[in-house]
């Protein structure tokens, strides 16, 4: 049972200056939760006990976001305000936290690497700190991924999500081998590939699971653009040697919202705030009377 997580959270998010010049992109909120506090329940409900968080300057909010707050509490109780306890309540989640620091922001893959140590021999999942699967993070994509690492016996299981053909270019795509089914065999990884030359329409989706070999991969990847050490390249390099990779799909209820550049983190904000139970239907009618 795979029960270890490392959230990778180190990123300058220079997409989204200025709201990110002195916050974590992984901070803002999205409706009524902070993007990280998504990824974090949607992993504990998939069966996540262990966290291990890759920050880096300028993030130690999201430390503090987890801490369980006694004198807030005490606050609360003592105004009156039992009710709000229920805010905190993801305070007390049944998962250890651990937290180490990416010194150098040298790439996703580079920030995968700063968990070796600590992760040792285990396969682990890595869920990217900035995205957020489903509607309020209503999904079970890591427990059904890492059900079929264990059942295959596979080395690297990859999400995908099917994006529009000419949404290839921004993504990783998948060159599944054989028939593709809600699981399936991964020949290759494609890098950002031009509409004609896609193999597939499925994107790489913010969330895996690895063997520990995944570290050697890593360690021997050479830097690509701005020194970076990505992790679709260690992917790649697993993948050549012959080792088991899966593909899972998101369904079509379990879309990715990725909060790294303004575009969709409007659309996943409003998408979350129409949602509210308490706000939604009165954002509804504001939204209907703006758009005219
Ligand atoms: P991105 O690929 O969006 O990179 O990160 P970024 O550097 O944060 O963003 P831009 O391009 O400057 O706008 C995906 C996830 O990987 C983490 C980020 O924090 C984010 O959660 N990451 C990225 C690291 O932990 N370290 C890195 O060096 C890069």
């Amino acid at each position: 049972m795979i029960d270890l997580a490392l959230v990778p959270v180190a990123g300058w998010g220079t997409r989204m200056l200025p709201a990110t010049k002195s916050q974590p992109k992984e901070m803002l909120p999205v409706g009524r939760k902070p993007v990280v506090q998504y990824v974090i329940e949607e992993l504990v409900n998939s069966g996540i006990r262990q966290v291990l968080f890759i920050t880096g300057q300028g993030k130690t909010s999201i430390e503090n976001h987890f801490d369980i707050d006694a004198p807030l509490i005490t606050y609360l109780r003592e105004t009156g305000r039992e009710e709000q306890l229920q805010d905190l309540q993801f305070e007390r989640e049944d998962v250890e936290y651990f937290y180490t620091r990416q010194r150098r922001q040298l790439g996703l893959g580079h920030a995968v690497l700063c968990g070796k140590a600590m992760i040792g021999q285990h396969p682990f999942v890595v869920a990217l700190g900035d995205s957020i699967i489903g509607r309020h993070a209503q999904s079970d994509i890591v427990s059904r991924m890492t059900t079929v690492f264990e059942r295959e016996k596979a080395d690297i299981v990859v999400c995908f999500e099917e994006v529009p053909a000419e949404e290839v270019v921004q993504y990783g795509i998948a060159k599944p081998k054989g028939a593709v089914g809600e699981v399936f065999e991964l020949a290759d990884l494609v890098e950002k590939p031009s509409i004609a030359e896609a193999p597939s329409r499925l994107a790489v989706a913010a969330r895996y699971v690895f063997s520990p070999e995944i570290f050697e991969a890593l360690a021997e990847t050479k830097p690509g653009k701005g020194g970076e050490i990505q992790l679709t390249d260690a992917i790649r390099i697993l993948l050549k040697r012959g080792r088991k990779g899966i593909g899972v799909k998101l369904a079509a209820n379990e879309q990715r919202f990725d909060i790294g550049n303004f575009e969709s983190y409007f659309q996943a904000f409003i998408e979350f705030a129409l949602h509210d139970p308490q706000y939604g239907p009165a954002l509804r009618e504001h939204v209907r009377k703006l758009l005219g």
